[in-house]
Formats: C-alpha cells, sequence, structure tokens
C-alpha cells in the first residue's frame, strides 16, 4: 500500500438515503425478529465476544472438550484451545443420526443439465471411500492436497475428504492457468493432485487435466493425481502417477472413522492476491472456521430446515468453502450446487434453476446481478421465482440501482436482502444486516455482527467521526480469523497487523454513517475488484514484463458497469518493437495464459514512458484516473515529466 497514493482516494462516495426495514412477514418468524434482538446479542457480543462465541461453539460436535475460549498474543490467535473435533464429522456423520440422514445434502445441475442428489448418507459414503483412497495414495495428517476441479460433487468429496483424515486442501480455481496452478502447488508442496478430465463452460469442455500436466511438469511435490472421469474427453494418463478417481473408490472401504484435530490443526490454504508478491496462501484452522461459518450461515442466511439454498460461488474462491461447503453443510442444510455459466444456454438459465428446484435462498455476487439485470427483466419475469425468501450478496459493493433491481424484479419486493462483507481472510462473514431484524440501505453491508469489533479508523488506529472516510480494521481477533499467510509470517504480521498498531487492516477504505452502518469504498491498495475477484495489479505487470516484447507494465482498475472494476494497462515497448493492434491481441492472450482469463485485460494502452515519482515509483494513481477517461485531479508536483501524463491522455485506444 502506498498511502502517499491512497489518502486521496477515501473521499466519499454516493449518499445512498433510502432504508427498507425487514419486510413483515419474514421478520415474523426469523431467528432473530427485531433490532432491538439483534442489539442484545450486540451487547453479549461487546460485553463478551469470547462467551458469545463459546455459545456458538457448543453447537457442533467436539470429541474433546476446549480448555480455553481464545489465547491471544498479537497477531498469534488460538480459539477453542485444545479442542478436538473434526470437520466431516460436523457436516455429515452428526446428521446422520437423525432424519437428515436422508435429506439432501447436495443437489447438483451440470451445465448441460443433468442433474444429481446426494442425500447426507450418500455424501458420508463417497466422502469415506475418497478418504481412504486419499490413504491409499500415501496421504496423511497436515498432508497438503490440491484440488482443481470443477463445480461438482466431487469438490466438496475431495475437500471433506481431506478434512477427514486431517490433511490440508487447497482448491485452485478451475479457471486459472496451468501456470497459476504450478506456483500454488509449489508454494504448499502439495503431495497430491484432485483433478477431472475436464468441465463443462459455456458448452465447451475446460482441460483441467491438460494443465495439471503442464504445470505437473515441474512440481516435484507431487507423486499422486487422481482424475474423475466428468466430461468423457481424451487425457494423457501418466502411469505410475495419475490414477482415475471411479477405481481408487471402487477398491476403497466405505469405513473411515474420522480424525479428532486439533481445533487448531489447518483445514484448508486458499490463495488470494496481494497488493505485493505472489498470491498469499491464506491459511485456516478447523475450530474457529467452522463454528464462525456454521453460525453465520444459520444466522445471516435465516437458514431452515426446509430451504433450498443456493450460493452461486465456485469451490474455488472463499466463499465456495464457507457457504458452499462448510457453513451450509455444518448446518445441514440442502444446498444446490450448479457447474457452469450462468448465462447458458440462454439468460434465463439461474431462473429455470430457481424454479425447477424451487430454491429459497440465493447468494450471489453483484457483477452477476448487473449482467442479468443489463440482459432484461424479461428472463426472469419468464419464470416463478415465488419460491425465494432471501437473497444475498457479496464480492464488491453493490450499486444502489442494481440492489433495487435484485429485490424487486428477483425477490418480488418481498425478499430481504443481505449485503455480505468479508474477505479470504477473514473466513466467514463479519459486517451484515440480519433478515428480520436489520434494516438495509441499498449499498451497505450495515453492521458489524454479534462478536466482531470492526471500526474505521484514521492512520492513528481512532475511529473517524460519522460521514468521514477511513480504514476498515477489526480490533479483535475472530474466530474464523486467517491463522498466518503459509510459509511467510512475516508478511501475515506485516499486511495485516502492522499497518494500523495492534488492529487487523483489511485492506479497504470505508466510511459509518450517523447510524453506524458501513459503506465499503473499495480497496486501497494495488489490489484490483474484477467481477468481485481479487487480482493484484504486481501479478499482471509481472506477466507482461516477461512477454519479449515489454519493458515496462504498470496495471491499475478502471471502472466498469459490469465487472465492476476492468483491467486497464499501460505498456512500455522494449527497442525496435513497434505497437500494434495485433501485439495488443497478444499481450491480452498472454496475461490469461499466465494467471487466468479473469485477468485478461480488457484495455492496453501503448506509451513511450510511465508516470514516475522522482524517486522511480509508478504514479498509479494518475493512470487510474487516465484509464478511467477523469481529468487529472490532486498534486502532480512530484511527477518526474509532466509531458508523459500530458502524452497519455492523448492516446486514445486503437
Ligand atoms: O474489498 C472488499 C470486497 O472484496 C474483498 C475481499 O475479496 P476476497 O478475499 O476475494 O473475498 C471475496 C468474497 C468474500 C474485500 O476486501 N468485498 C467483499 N464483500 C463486499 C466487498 N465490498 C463491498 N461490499 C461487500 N459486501
Amino acid at each position: 500500500m502506498a498511502p502517499e497514493e491512497n489518502e486521496a482516494s477515501i473521499s466519499v462516495l454516493l449518499k445512498e438515503k433510502r432504508s427498507y426495514p425487514p419486510p413483515k412477514a419474514f421478520a415474523k418468524s426469523a431467528r432473530v425478529s427485531s433490532a432491538a434482538a439483534r442489539g442484545r446479542l450486540q451487547a453479549r457480543g461487546r460485553k463478551s465476544p469470547e462467551k458469545f462465541w463459546e455459545q456458538a461453539a457448543r453447537e457442533l460436535v467436539w470429541s474433546k472438550p476446549w480448555r480455553r475460549t481464545l489465547d491471544w498474543k498479537a497477531p498469534r490467535a488460538r480459539w477453542f484451545v485444545a479442542g478436538r473435533l473434526n470437520a466431516s464429522v460436523n457436516c455429515l456423520d452428526r446428521h446422520l443420526s437423525g432424519p437428515r440422514r436422508n435429506k439432501a445434502a447436495i443437489v447438483w445441475e451440470g451445465e448441460p443439465g443433468e442433474t444429481r442428489t446426494l442425500t447426507y448418507l450418500q455424501l458420508h459414503r463417497e466422502v469415506c471411500l475418497f478418504a481412504n483412497a486419499l490413504k491409499g495414495l500415501g496421504v496423511v495428517k497436515g498432508d497438503r492436497v490440491a484440488v482443481y476441479l470443477p463445480m461438482i460433487p466431487e469438490a466438496a468429496v475431495a475437500m471433506l475428504a481431506c478434512a477427514r483424515i486431517g490433511a490440508v486442501h487447497s482448491v485452485v480455481f478451475g479457471g486459472f492457468s496451468a501456470e497459476s496452478l504450478r506456483d500454488r502447488i509449489n508454494d504448499q508442496g502439495a503431495k497430491v493432485v484432485v483433478t477431472a478430465d475436464g468441465g463443462w463452460r459455456k458448452g465447451a469442455v475446460v482441460r483441467l487435466k491438460d494443465a495439471v500436466d503442464e504445470a505437473a511438469k515441474s512440481c516435484p511435490s507431487v507423486t499422486a493425481v487422481v482424475v474423475l472421469k466428468r466430461t468423457n474427453t481424451e487425457v494423457t494418463i501418466h502411469e505410475g502417477r495419475d490414477h482415475w478417481w471411479h477405481r481408487l473408490t471402487a477398491k476403497a472401504s466405505a469405513d473411515c472413522p474420522a480424525e479428532p484435530l486439533d481445533s487448531e490443526h489447518p483445514l484448508f490454504i486458499l490463495y488470494t492476491s496481494g497488493s505485493t508478491g505472489k498470491p498469499k496462501g491464506i491459511l485456516h484452522t478447523t475450530g474457529g472456521y467452522l463454528v464462525q461459518t456454521a453460525w453465520t450461515t444459520k444466522n445471516v442466511f435465516d437458514l431452515r430446515e426446509e430451504d433450498v439454498y443456493w450460493c452461486t460461488a465456485d469451490v474455488g474462491w472463499v466463499t465456495g468453502h464457507s457457504y458452499v461447503v462448510y457453513g451450509p453443510l455444518a448446518c445441514g442444510a440442502t444446498v444446490l450446487m450448479y457447474e457452469g455459466a450462468p448465462m447458458h444456454p440462454r439468460p434465463d438459465r439461474f431462473w429455470d434453476i430457481v424454479e425447477r428446484h424451487r430454491v429459497s435462498i440465493l447468494y450471489t455476487a453483484p457483477t452477476a446481478i448487473r449482467a442479468f439485470m443489463k440482459a432484461g427483466d424479461e428472463h426472469a419475469r419468464a419464470h416463478d421465482l415465488s419460491s425465494l425468501r432471501l437473497l444475498g450478496t457479496v464480492g464488491e459493493p453493490i450499486n444502489p440501482e442494481a440492489w433495487r433491481w435484485y429485490r424487486e424484479v428477483i425477490g418480488g419486493g418481498r425478499c430481504p436482502i443481505v449485503d455480505t462483507w468479508w474477505q479470504t481472510e477473514t473466513g466467514a462473514i463479519l459486517i451484515s444486516p440480519l433478515p428480520g431484524a436489520t434494516a438495509a440501505k441499498p449499498g451497505s453491508a450495515t453492521l458489524p455482527l454479534p462478536g466482531v469489533d470492526a471500526e474505521v479508523v484514521d492512520r492513528a488506529g481512532r475511529p473517524v467521526p460519522p460521514g468521514a472516510g477511513g480504514y476498515l480494521v477489526v480490533r479483535r481477533p475472530w474466530p474464523a480469523m486467517l491463522r498466518t499467510v503459509w510459509g511467510d509470517e512475516e508478511r501475515y504480521k506485516s499486511q495485516y497487523w502492522s499497518q494500523i498498531p495492534g488492529m487487523y487492516f483489511t485492506g479497504d477504505g470505508a466510511r459509518r454513517d450517523k447510524d453506524g452502518y458501513f459503506w465499503i469504498l473499495g480497496r486501497i491498495d494495488d489490489v484490483l475488484n474484477v467481477a468481485g475477484h481479487r487480482l493484484s495489479t504486481m501479478e499482471i505487470e509481472s506477466a507482461l514484463v516477461g512477454h519479449p516484447a515489454v519493458a515496462e507494465a504498470a496495471a491499475v482498475g478502471r471502472p466498469d458497469e459490469l465487472l465492476g472494476q476492468a483491467v486497464a494497462v499501460f505498456v512500455t515497448l522494449k527497442g525496435g518493437r513497434a505497437p500494434s493492434p495485433e501485439l495488443k491481441e497478444e499481450l491480452r492472450e498472454h496475461v490469461a495464459r499466465a494467471i487466468g482469463p479473469i485477468a485478461r485485460p480488457s484495455e492496453i494502452r501503448f506509451s513511450d514512458a510511465l508516470p514516475k515519482t522522482r524517486s522511480g515509483k509508478i504514479m498509479r494513481r494518475l493512470l487510474r484516473e487516465v484509464a478511467a477517461g477523469r481529468a487529472i485531479q490532486g498534486d502532480v508536483t512530484t511527477l518526474e515529466d509532466l509531458s508523459v501524463l500530458a502524452r497519455l491522455q492523448q492516446d486514445e485506444e486503437s
């Protein structure tokens, strides 16, 4: 983060005035059914966050009770100290002794249209079989297993199988390239990679196994690759290293006692972009993570036994971990899972799914909502969406116009919307309405949940007055917080716990209004939020500089109607290389190949120099303004060569 550039960016955005109280019919039977009831929970959380979370922890099954709720020596937290539990037992076994045994755990729909339902009993069996298969490949407690799968039930099976035996899973989003996969496998030293022959996306097969083969060429830690047959695509099988999933599980026993694990035993590593350096392996552990994901699933989504709950996130992102797999399964929910693209084969695919499966809770991203809005109301209106009773959003601020469209066209005006703020690092939702209790204001994630001490502060950690912009921090530890950056404790300390003294720094700017509501103003570091996904400018720049024609590159975010932010890059070429539309296209493809299609720049501008400070730092603030087509504001006196700026502004996209 470069403070010199960022103080200025925390200026306050639009002021949304309207407030929407919880719909009466909803509030009447909600778990937390009034502002006063939420107030009482908040008061309990404030008085003793530890007691608050301890009560939540009692809703899980522990094989050994904890001795202390929290050990906190900043920045090291241990929750439910010395307690033992197993996440897969909490998500599966404990539901088998009652009526949930034969309840649908996962209702899955593939992109081509086939469906599959796994009851809790069936899912438990699949998990045990696969856990034994992993053991057969030599996986033991603490080993890392990389999961590179499409959105199919086996993704959840693989995660829960790891959890069952104490292996640490690391899911890599199937849209990431072979190079990104390789870097993640090597950073964690994964022993096994679990993949598929392919997955369906927009009517085509994404060839995951090919990417694994490419990556594995330089992954010395990998001893085995498990391949699931999903698309019947031809793949190369490397004898001795590769194993078909169906063959391994056909031979495996369905009896796999779960390993009782320490509350702080690592559950998973998930990579996310930071402003500097390579992606960070965010480490989450078992007890605290499960307590808070389960509590938030139950209360933020006001989950009922009969709900059909659909979180549209891919398991490759944290939302897919916490709110497709762990939170809802720990609560015994029926989870809908969909493999493919949102508008395939027609723009009404989502609404068709909602109607056919009678989805009652829908949790999705603002970028998807904006895309649906643009496609036109008729696609939603053609379907019976009356089963919906609650809507949620996550990933970026939702613009009030999209919020109102979501409420009226999708929710028929009767469904509350929960705008949930959280991060890969926080593990669980921290700021959100409780749908029966909190009046919503479009564009605001409203209030910190009980037991969460979030605040907006200045650089010295002092709360800023209502209406003023500041840094979003969390002042006390929370159960689902990250424990470290895998293999880089220093980075954990410096990135999160050193910027604002004594507090967790989120990297987001925010303000609170006079009602105490939080308005997230976006990232203040060099991290882009493209379609709700974090991308680091640094990674995109290194990818570009890796191309033989490129001398220097700067990536910035440009406001984009659909994506929230689009990637815009400024490139200077090496001597002898001339700009051309073909080279532009080549560079865009180059970035997509190096990182994944989500990072493909929307815009490339060639320039003979980049604006820099006298100390040589690229002034991204200026480039952001140029990319957005805005007049340059603020201080440019430190700029080395003002004519660079003038030339950049003249350079029109060809
Ligand atoms: O900037 C915030 C934005 O997304 C970032 C976290 O990204 P990631 O770790 O990829 O996790 C996304 C899903 C949890 C945050 O720092 N963000 C997330 N939710 C919201 C949000 N911004 C505004 N409102 C939200 N509800």
